[in-house]
């Protein structure tokens, strides 16, 4: 797979699987899980049609991607329960991943597993899947071109964390000591640090909260980063 993000979305799909890729534009999700045979038949869904014809020209004129399917459709509308075993929606922002499975959410319950991308509000979208009955199953995260990713395997269930910071980075990355997830909190503190400095050289009086606000959020990413630093396997 091309691109770093779209290879950890395909490799949590599961073998024979009958999969729907929500807002495929390119592609290259449907492509690949039909080429590398992962996948009985999948269908690449889009609400553009001009986006959705970049896949439909891909498959037009080659039979060996004859189990891919194209739909117009906005989210999962477009879709039958219990039609897929697998519903992936990436590439967009967590607010609109979860306005489209709460538009549709007896279809996106009929699926056996959901596999999310949201490229913003990670934050939202997980607290979004705990509040209506999805537990997050596995995650993994990856850096592309300097942006920091997260995917999220989720089925139905209950589930809920104890607090924000879970919801914010991910309670299985953390388990799992992800590497790339420490170097986003640790450069996330750089950041801190840089603001707290300009601010201090400014000195204004009403500087006063945003130093403490800052100085708290700096707290709480440092005992994440711990946490993750504890659980790096071989450490
Ligand atoms: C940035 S692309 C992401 C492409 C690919 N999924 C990825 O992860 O690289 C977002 C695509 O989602 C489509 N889209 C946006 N809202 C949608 C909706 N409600 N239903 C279906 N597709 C949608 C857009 O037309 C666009 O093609």
């Amino acid at each position: 797979m091309s691109q770093d993000r779209l290879q950890e979305i395909v490799d949590f799909v599961d073998n024979n699987s009958i999969v729907a890729d929500i807002g495929t534009d390119h592609g290259l999700v449907p492509i690949y899980l039909s080429k590398n045979k992962v996948s009985k038949k999948i269908i690449g869904v889009d609400i553009s049609e001009k986006s959705l014809y970049k896949l439909q020209s891909k498959i037009e004129n080659n039979y060996v991607y004859d189990n891919i399917e194209t739909r117009v459709s906005d989210g999962l509308k477009a879709l039958k329960p219990f039609e897929v075993d697998t519903i992936i929606i990436s590439g967009m922002g967590g607010i609109l991943i979860s306005k489209i499975i709460s538009e549709s959410i007896s279809i996106a319950k009929s699926a056996n597993t959901l596999i999310l991308q949201g490229n913003n509000n990670i934050e939202h979208l997980r607290k979004f899947l705990h509040e209506n009955g999805f537990v997050i199953v596995d995650e993994s995260d990856v850096y592309e071109k300097d942006k920091y990713y997260q995917i999220l395997k989720v089925k139905c269930g209950l589930e809920v964390y104890d607090n924000d910071l879970e919801y914010e980075f991910g309670r299985i990355l953390i388990n799992k000591g992800s590497k790339n997830l420490l170097t986003y909190l640790k450069r996330n503190i750089e950041k801190i640090d840089i603001i707290i400095d300009e601010i201090r050289t400014l000195s204004h009086e009403e500087s006063t909260d945003k130093l403490e606000l800052l100085s708290r959020r700096k707290e709480s990413l440092v005992s994440v980063v711990k946490e993750v630093e504890d659980n790096r396997p071989n450490k």
